[in-house]
């Protein structure tokens, strides 16, 4: 493990043991925008993340949710979620992480998820492997679309605009069921082990799927866009899969994009 992703580790599994002791306090939450929550436990994660990847790399840009990183002309850029899963943390569902990504000159080489109440750390460096608790993973080897289980997520800002329900209808009657953790990191966690067969989302920020992104590419599996052009960290949508079902994805997609829906959602009466 090189030391950026030793040192990447260190701090996740630290940030998540600060997320652990908020989460047993049960705190509240403040909006950021109409629907858009942020909690104490959001600020005091990215304050340690960034006091730590500052202390060991005082160069290195970050780039992190609640603000609080900076620019630099270094190679290296961290993009940094303190807390993943914010709305499901403020509720006490049981669904939230840290994730941390490095690119270097653009690049993704490194990324770290750590889900602090399953104890469940997902790591990769490119060209070295995905793994899960040091363990190797692999992304599933589900061929059709029919036989997936697939993921996405609704951003919470400018959510009126968001056209994802017609992907959501159309995919939920193909496959064997489309899930909504909310969380986009586990949900690019689980698709590089085989949890999940593909998952896709509108405006992810670059922080939600860095560390992810490189975990599917390490683990086997493809991201590019919703048409199948290379995802882009500030993309407008993501989609991650198996690689198995990617063209099955991508054409579901376009049909969807053309407005062919295969199946018309069904009139209340
Ligand atoms: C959100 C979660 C959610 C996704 C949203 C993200 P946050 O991140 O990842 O699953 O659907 O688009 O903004 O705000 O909890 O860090
Ligand atoms: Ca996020
Ligand atoms: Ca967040």
């Amino acid at each position: 493990m090189s030391s950026y992703l030793e040192t990447a580790v260190e701090i996740a599994r630290e940030a998540g043991a600060l997320l652990m002791a908020y989460h047993k306090r049960h705190i509240g939450f403040e909006l950021k925008g109409d629907y858009d929550l942020v909690t104490e436990a959001d600020r005091a994660s990215e304050r340690l993340v960034i006091e730590r990847l500052s202390a060991h790399y005082p160069s290195h840009s970050i780039v992190a949710e609640e603000g609080g990183g900076r620019e630099s002309s270094s190679d290296f850029c961290w993009y940094v979620d303190p807390l993943d899963g914010t709305t499901n943390f403020a509720h006490g569902f049981p669904m939230f992480n840290v994730t941390i990504g490095l690119a270097e000159k653009g690049e993704l080489v490194a990324g770290v998820t750590f889900d602090p109440l399953r104890d469940e750390l997902f790591t990769a460096e490119r060209g070295g492997g995905a793994y899960l608790n040091g363990e190797r993973i692999r992304v599933s080897n589900a061929a059709r679309l029919e036989d997936s289980l697939v993921a996405t997520g609704f951003p919470s800002r400018k959510r009126h605009q968001n056209i994802n329900v017609h992907f959501y209808y159309q995919l939920a009657m193909i496959t064997h069921g489309v899930r909504r953790g909310g969380s986009a990191a586990l949900d690019l966690a689980y698709t590089a082990c085989g949890r999940l067969d593909g998952f896709w989302e509108f405006g992810l920020n670059p922080w939600d799927m860095a560390a992810g992104v490189l975990l599917v590419e390490e683990a086997g599996g493809t991201c590019s866009d919703m048409t199948g052009a290379p995802a882009k960290l500030r993309g407008p949508h993501l989609l991650a899969d198996n690689t198995a079902i990617h063209k099955a994805m991508v054409d579901i997609f376009g049909e969807i994009f053309r407005k062919e829906h295969r199946y018309p959602i069904p009139d209340i009466g």
